[in-house]
């Protein structure tokens, strides 16, 4: 079958254009500085769109739109490195040639957004295709959300509706879940719901501490079996992020997961995982597949990386007609990216303990390792990383020298973020397209910036 239109002469100009923008990206590749009147232009430009919007912004940075693989060209005149990828979406790095293609691809459709009354042969096979790579779960249904904190909702109302009147939810300190209504109560931090009325019920339990295991995980197992008698009858869900992002990338082992989430079985709760930044991000397309807890989950939620959202659920968490809907899955162009990123993912040489993702892993573990042991000796403290999912403390990992770092990093030449609370770390999620010219040199400016910074 083929969709939107297609003519021999059509697809040839198809083809000229991608090759064209390919080879014009391209040309954006190495880190270059600001000139002056660009930055003067830029900051005002960014001082009116912050009046706009009501709040300033963290970086001066806008895009240019123009930038290839860890490269991004700002308003300003500077090219710098994207290490941080939109907050997670750009796993591939920009300009990726399937970026290119699903914009292309889309073009010949004959709408921008897709949803649920008129779908597209496109959200099937998105949907298909992420049903088919949790084969080994009882996942057997996808729904598609507008935002990562709308498929955490979806997911508990889902869940909600199954176990009327068990409301309560069992999550995990330093959680984020999103900001929406509902994911604001389950999002850790009170200070982003201030003056927020309560919605949920939530009660916490601490996560994974790397430095100490076998007492954390008695401790969280401990703390999840006081509540669970406690409140007996009243917890409808375990919501987890196997892989925690804004806290500073924290995970357990697979021992501690397996062990919270029986006990949590046992009481009758479903096992809600919050894939939305972890999506694609470790050694296997879910996270909980790289800890090999395929049998338990019965509720995942997605977005980022895939470029559009939702939740992957099983038959028994199927809602009744008229729980969810809405109008968009998507943009189109997002739900074909979607489906490319998947199938050059999995077709690919990236997941698996000799993938992509572990590789780059290593790499980053390595090269911090080196720094935190040689020239930022005491100037480094903990530093983490999950597949694609990195964190270094600097300094005392206070809120300010931990600004003060991202904002001489970026103007050194990388784009990163920050996660965590006490510590703050520098998080990056950076795009699988990094080769070891860009992290040396990336590891470069990050050891100048150390000193720089921390004295
Ligand atoms: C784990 C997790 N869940 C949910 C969300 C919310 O997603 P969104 O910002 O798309 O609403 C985020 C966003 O950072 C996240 O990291």
């Amino acid at each position: 079958m083929s969709y939107g239109v297609n003519s021999e002469n059509l697809n040839r100009k198809i083809d000229e254009a991608f090759s064209a923008i390919l080879i014009e990206q391209s040309k954006f590749d190495a880190v270059k500085p600001p000139n002056e009147n660009d930055s003067k232009e830029t900051a005002a430009l960014l001082e009116k769109y912050g009046q706009l919007r009501g709040r300033g912004f963290f970086y001066p940075y806008l895009s240019t739109g123009r930038g290839h693989g860890p490269f991004t060209e700002c308003t300003d005149g500077s090219i710098k490195y994207d290490l941080i990828g939109g907050i997670g979406p750009n796993i591939l790095g920009h300009s990726h040639p399937l970026y290119i293609k699903s914009h292309l691809e889309a073009a010949k459709l004959d709408s921008i957004m897709c949803g649920n009354l008129q779908p597209y042969p496109q959200t099937f096979e998105l949907s298909e295709l992420l049903i088919n790579s949790v084969s080994k779960s009882k996942l057997k249904h996808f729904w598609y959300a507008g935002s990562g904190s709308f498929a955490n909702d979806t997911a508990l109302k889902m869940i909600w509706q199954k176990k009327d009147p068990a409301y309560k939810i069992i999550a995990f300190e330093h959680a984020f879940a999103g900001r929406s209504v509902a994911t604001q109560d389950i999002t850790y931090n009170a200070a982003y719901r201030e003056g927020m009325p309560k919605n949920i019920e939530v009660d916490y339990i601490p996560h994974f501490d790397f430095k100490n295991p076998e007492e954390s995980t008695k401790n969280s197992l401990g703390r999840l079996k006081e509540l669970l008698e406690k409140n007996k009858g009243q917890y409808a869900a375990l919501m987890i992020e196997i892989v925690q992002g804004e806290a500073g990338i924290v995970a357990g082992t697979r021992d501690f997961y397996v062990q919270l989430f029986d006990l949590a079985k046992a009481h009758g709760l479903y096992i809600w995982i919050d894939e939305v930044q972890s999506f694609a991000r470790t050694h296997q397309l879910f996270a909980f597949q790289h800890f090999e807890l395929d049998e338990y989950v019965d509720i995942v939620s997605v977005g980022k990386a895939l470029q559009v959202c939702g939740v992957l659920f099983s038959e028994e968490l199927n809602p009744k007609p008229g729980l969810v809907s809405g109008t968009f899955n998507g943009a189109l162009s997002a739900v074909i990216a979607g489906h490319m990123i998947i199938r050059y993912l999995t077709e690919g040489n990236f997941f698996g303990s000799n993938g992509r993702n572990a590789h780059l892993e290593k790499e980053f573990v390595t090269r911090l390792s080196k720094l935190a042991n040689g020239s930022c000796k005491e100037k480094i403290g903990h530093f983490e990383a999950t597949g694609l999912m990195v964190a270094f403390q600097v300094g005392d990992g206070s809120k300010d020298i931990i600004a003060t770092f991202l904002k001489k990093l970026f103007e050194n030449g990388i784009v990163a973020f920050s996660a965590g609370k006490d510590p703050v770390r520098v998080r990056f999620l950076p795009p699988l397209c990094l080769e070891d010219k860009h992290l040396d040199e990336i590891f470069s400016i990050v050891e100048k910036t150390i000193l720089e910074v921390v004295g």
